[in-house]
């Protein structure tokens, strides 16, 4: 009989094909968003499922699935993940590292100009019949090319920002926890700096951090406070790493001049005073959203869960100490 698996929410068919080639696949194609009753109860009897990081997967969540072997997250970021509830329960988790990062890093720029020329802005008085004759003064942006990047979290997705950043001449000082080695810093052509400078010097702020306790509110009122007054704030990161009413506050008082956001806190119910502010961009978390990489995401996800349900360990696993406690 083959293994009960699930996937929480809608994915491509071909990955649904892939894995009922293995498994007795309960898909959500309806795309419906489960709450954790009616997730606790789809995956009572089931031995793996491809999460979202819209499903958390907690002590609470795990204590109703006896059978969970394995939790395959179709993202990079598993914050929605509770790591170490996962290994005392045996089950493994994992993620999908290295496939989104130039999709990803490709939209940090989508939001650096976006904002820096005002892009949606422009287009909203264009389709609201407001251009009459070209102005030589008409929506004055800032230039991104020759300004200074400062990108805190300089992983796989910030150095494929610091590449990109050669293109447009861009100066590049980055804040990581450990600095990079030589050879990779001289590949990004960065500098280290503590985070205080890098505020200080930089024109765009690019956030690339996994959001955790350490990260929580990373970017509040006294770091926006440290920030040119030009300065440009990029959230490609996860929504809770910024203080969103703090930077509300920020946009709205000029304490910085713009910001462009593809996450929020408490998304998708994003705090309201962002809609009301010209000087922010905001998209609904679609930074890693091309056809090519979320197929590839999604089918790295089903890949990990097949591995890990026949017998392997999966190319990605967040949390090796399961291995030791899984259910056989
Ligand atoms: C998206 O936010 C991801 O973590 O992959």
């Amino acid at each position: 009989m083959k293994q009960k698996i699930a996937v929480t929410r809608e994915v491509f068919q071909e990955v649904l094909d892939h894995l009922a080639e293995h498994f007795d696949v309960t898909h959500n194609q309806a795309d419906e968003v489960y709450s954790p009753d009616r997730l606790a109860h789809l995956l009572r009897d089931k031995a793996g499922v491809l999460t979202t990081i819209a499903d958390r997967v907690d002590q609470a969540l795990l204590s109703h699935c006896a059978q969970l072997k394995v939790v395959c997250n179709i993202a990079v970021g598993y914050n929605n993940i509770d790591l170490p509830a996962c290994t005392r329960h045996g089950v493994m988790a994992t993620n999908t590292p290295g496939v989104l990062d130039a999709t990803t890093a490709d939209f940090a720029f989508a939001l650096m100009l976006a904002a820096a020329r005002r892009v949606p802005e422009a287009e909203a008085s264009l389709r609201a019949g407001e251009w009459q004759r070209w102005k030589l003064k008409q929506f004055l942006g800032v230039d991104v090319n020759g300004a200074t990047l400062g990108i805190i979290g300089m992983g796989r997705i910030g150095q494929a920002v610091a590449r990109r950043a050669r293109g447009f001449d861009m100066r590049v000082v980055y804040h990581n926890r450990q600095p990079l080695d030589a050879a990779t810093e001289a590949t990004c052509n960065a500098i280290y700096m503590d985070m205080p400078d890098l505020l200080k010097q930089a024109d765009f702020v690019v956030l690339l951090v996994p959001y955790s306790t350490a990260t929580h509110h990373l970017i509040g009122a006294e770091a926006l406070a440290r920030m040119k007054k030009s300065g440009i704030l990029i959230n490609v990161a996860r929504g809770g790493v910024v203080d969103d009413a703090a930077l509300v506050a920020a946009l709205k008082n000029g304490t910085i001049a713009a910001a462009g956001l593809d996450v929020f806190e408490n998304e998708p119910r994003l705090n309201p005073a962002f809609l009301l502010l010209k000087n922010v961009v905001l998209t609904p978390h679609i930074a890693s959203s091309s056809v090519a990489t979320r197929k590839r995401m999604a089918m790295t996800a089903a890949d990990n869960l097949i591995t890990a349900l026949t017998g392997g360990t999966p190319a990605n696993l967040l949390n090796p100490d399961a291995l030791k406690f899984v259910r056989k």
